[in-house]
């Protein structure tokens, strides 16, 4: 199997994001990948957690619309999130496209069923580490974002919070930085440069499995200056 899911969450056609996309799917056409564009704008995609969400988190039956978002997860042996920033993070569409389809039970077990949530110490990923990459496309600089840390603040709530803890630890994120107006043409054509290199990069059989959870807890306890013990 040599299948791309590639999330994409911008509302015109055409725009800087939409090349980023194609820039990025295009070494996995030349590598023989089928591609799977998930246009959550397009295909309409409602983010709202509904009712049946509600009903489905408490026991529920998984709605219609989720399963066939599960299914086209299964699909994949590759994820790929391509997104503008919004506010330090992924747009609301996006962001409820992960609230609905990463599903307890699927997703995540938090207990072995909704009555004993917590009580008991199991392991709460439950999807495969599908190798996964976050790309996200920003207005502002390199620099301001390493000034308030807004980057890595990025990765401990997504790749880290969200991905690993779903079982998703080989995730990688990167940024194109600083692609507004005319005079940031040059970054703009450097940023789709750089997004088929990691499109190549990551979809080399070789590229390095990385454990996002791991590096964190590390870094996190470097930063403590305490000894390093995994768990
Ligand atoms: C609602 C909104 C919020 C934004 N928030 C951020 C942000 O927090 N950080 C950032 O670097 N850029 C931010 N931007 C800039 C967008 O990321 C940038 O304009 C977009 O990636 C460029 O594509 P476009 O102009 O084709 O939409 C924001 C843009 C909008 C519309």
């Amino acid at each position: 199997m040599s299948h791309l899911l590639a999330v994409f969450a911008h509302p015109i056609v055409g725009s800087y994001p939409t090349a980023v996309l194609e820039a990025f799917q295009q070494p996995f056409r030349d590598a023989g990948y089928s591609v799977d564009v998930l246009d959550l704008h397009h295909e309409q995609f409602d983010p709202r957690f509904t009712k049946a969400d509600h009903a489905h988190f408490w026991g529920g039956p998984v709605p219609q619309d989720v399963q066939q978002m599960h299914r086209r997860v299964e699909a994949a042996d590759r994820l790929a999130f391509i997104y503008p920033v919004y506010w330090w993070g992924m747009p609301a569409l996006m962001k409820g496209w992960i609230e609905r389809v990463f599903t307890g039970g699927w997703a995540y077990q938090f207990g072995t069923g909704v009555e004993d949530r917590g009580t008991q110490d199991l392991p709460a990923s439950l999807l495969p580490s599908i190798p996964t990459l976050l790309l996200g496309i920003a207005g502002s600089t390199k620099r301001t974002y390493a000034k308030y840390g807004y980057d890595a603040a990025m990765r401990t709530q997504i790749d880290v919070g969200t991905f690993a803890y779903c079982g998703i630890t080989d995730v990688q994120s990167h940024l194109i930085f600083d692609i507004e107006g005319d005079h940031n043409a040059p970054n703009r054509d450097k940023g789709l440069k750089e997004a088929a290199r990691w499109a190549r990069e990551f979809l080399s059989d070789d590229h390095p499995v990385r454990n996002a959870k791991e590096d964190h807890l590390i870094a996190q306890k470097l930063n403590e200056g305490t000894s390093v013990t995994l768990g």
